[in-house]
């Protein structure tokens, strides 16, 4: 297996999962999810980073960083999802594969939470599946990266 690198970013307010909102985004906590993520990713063979940030210039500056050794990112860029045209350009410019996922439906909650304007630069985006948003993001991820690379 060629070993590959995914970076995992995780937006602002993440870090309080578990106590925010629980009837929302569940009663999961970060270092769980991270866990989780971690596990499914030694069986798919696939190396991940998870960074997690409440501050927009810090996700950027890892995008940065992480590059060139990072095949592909899946992100939840929690509310910079519906504003963030400098995350947006980090993504474009790192040119990988880039999966956006949510925990909560976005679609069936307030309106300004419709619009991301993340996803037209990313492959794809899950959203309102919990912890599964994020583990067949990955999945999702790695088949693209995979595929990329014949
Ligand atoms: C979220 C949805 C966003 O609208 C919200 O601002 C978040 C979390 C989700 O995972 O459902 O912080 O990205």
């Amino acid at each position: 297996m060629a070993g590959y690198k995914i970076l995992i970013l995780h937006g602002p307010n993440l870090n309080m999962l578990g106590r925010r909102e629980p009837g929302i985004y569940g009663s999961m906590t970060l270092p769980e999810l991270d866990q989780l993520l971690a596990r499914r990713a030694s069986e798919l063979k696939v190396e991940v980073d998870s960074f997690q940030s409440n501050s927009e210039g810090a996700l950027i500056d890892r995008v940065q960083q992480a590059l060139p050794d990072v095949d592909g990112i899946l992100v939840n860029p929690g509310a910079l999802s519906h504003y963030s045209y400098a995350l947006r350009d980090a993504f474009s410019a790192a040119d990988r594969p880039l999966v956006e996922v949510h925990l909560s439906n976005v679609f069936s909650r307030e309106p300004f939470r419709h619009h991301s304007v993340i996803t037209p630069v990313a492959d794809g985006m899950l959203c309102g599946l919990g912890a599964d948003s994020y583990l067949l993001g990955l999945e999702a991820l790695l088949n693209i990266i995979k595929k990329q690379r014949g």
